[in-house]
């Protein structure tokens, strides 16, 4: 490598124009839904097949996560592998199990689970279904960082293998080295102590001023060591909707259930609708105002929202304070959009199925 910068134009005009440049192809890269048909699945070598909702490998580049599909056949035992990006899953279809270092838990639809990273883990199908699961991780952050590291163990035994990266544990004593020493070995406690399943049995939905009823599936409310990321189930009342918001971009919506449509645009009126259905996956990418709405007066919609808020955006929202990063009309314009929800009966609420 040369070591003598020999180039003639200054920092200021190289800085300039590639950061120009970056906007331009990235604002080449919007999208609003990804139709559940439109992802190819293709046969792994871990033994599944996997296909890409939204990321790099698929031809869709992301900047903080990215969404794929995983398929099963009975029978399935995929490779045992780990990285260095934590996963989120959710369950829609069949029942199987996923084995994170060596801790087997066994899945069903509409189950989450949490893959920390560093954490060895393969999946399987023991019933007489396809089994199938969508994962959203964080990888696309670590590789903006240089920091994604992927290991393919195949069929080892894990008690074989490496455990996840030792640290240190804190020396006595004030200085800085020490109490970083403390620091991170504490947070490495905690962060590997997290929840790993979340059961669909387990669910309990809350109406909110919003219009739906929600629930956590995996967030650290209920005990998740994640990277950021979070994941929730709302649930779109008949006919109804969910009142009009913004925020930056990378949230995504995937529908398990229900047909209807997203207002996006740049101003609360004037945007243009994309409609949706059962299995797509709906991408907030713009800071646009978005609203999403049932058009189905017979049924409810069921979607499942990822979002990085609990680490990227809130640092976003502390380095740019006081530009507002997550906006709501005033509450009488969010009621007005939202309805009231005391006139609306629910469902039962039913595991998802797929096809
Ligand atoms: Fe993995
Ligand atoms: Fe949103």
């Amino acid at each position: 490598m040369p070591t003598r910068t020999t180039t003639g134009v200054t920092h200021y005009h190289v800085q300039k124009k590639r950061r120009a440049k970056f906007l331009e192809d990235w604002r080449a890269n919007r999208r609003t839904i990804i139709a559940s048909e439109d992802v190819t699945l293709h046969d792994s070598g871990r033994g599944h097949r996997v296909g890409v909702y939204v990321g790099v490998d698929g031809d869709k580049p992301t900047r903080t996560m990215d969404a794929l599909a995983h398929e099963f056949d009975p029978g399935t035992t995929t490779t045992l592998h780990r990285h260095s990006w934590d996963v989120m899953v959710f369950v829609v279809a069949g029942w199987g199990w996923t084995e994170i270092d060596g801790e087997r838990i066994e899945w069903g639809p509409g189950d989450s689970l949490h893959i920390p990273p560093w954490a060895w883990h393969r999946s399987g199908n023991d019933g007489d279904g396809t089994a199938r699961y969508l994962t959203f991780s964080c990888e696309p952050l670590m590789d903006t960082m240089g920091m994604s590291v992927l290991e393919d163990a195949g069929h080892a035994e894990v008690s074989t293998l490496p455990g996840r990266p030792p640290y240190t544990e804190g020396p006595d004593g004030d200085d800085p080295y020490a109490r970083r020493v403390r620091r991170v070995a504490r947070e490495q406690r905690a962060r590997r102590g997290g929840r790993l399943h979340t059961s669909w049995d387990d669910l309990e939905l809350l109406i909110t001023p919003r219009g739906t009823r929600t629930t956590f599936l995996l967030d650290r409310a209920i005990g998740y060591q994640a990277s950021g990321m979070t994941m929730v189930m709302f649930e779109i009342a008949r006919g109804r909707a969910q009142s009009m918001h913004r925020h930056p971009g990378e949230a995504w919506l995937y529908v398990v259930e229900g047909t209807g449509h997203s207002y996006m645009g740049t101003e609360p009126e004037g945007g243009d609708n994309h409609p949706w259905k059962k299995g797509d996956l709906i991408i907030v990418d713009h800071f646009l105002w978005h609203q999403h709405l049932n058009d189905d007066p017979e049924n409810t919609a069921k979607v499942v929202r990822i979002h990085m808020f609990d680490s990227l955006l809130e640092t976003m929202r502390a380095l740019t304070d006081p530009l507002v990063l997550f906006e709501e009309p005033p509450d009488h314009i969010r009621d007005a959009q939202a309805g009231d929800p005391s006139t609306i009966e629910w469902p039962a609420i039913e595991r998802p199925t797929w096809p």
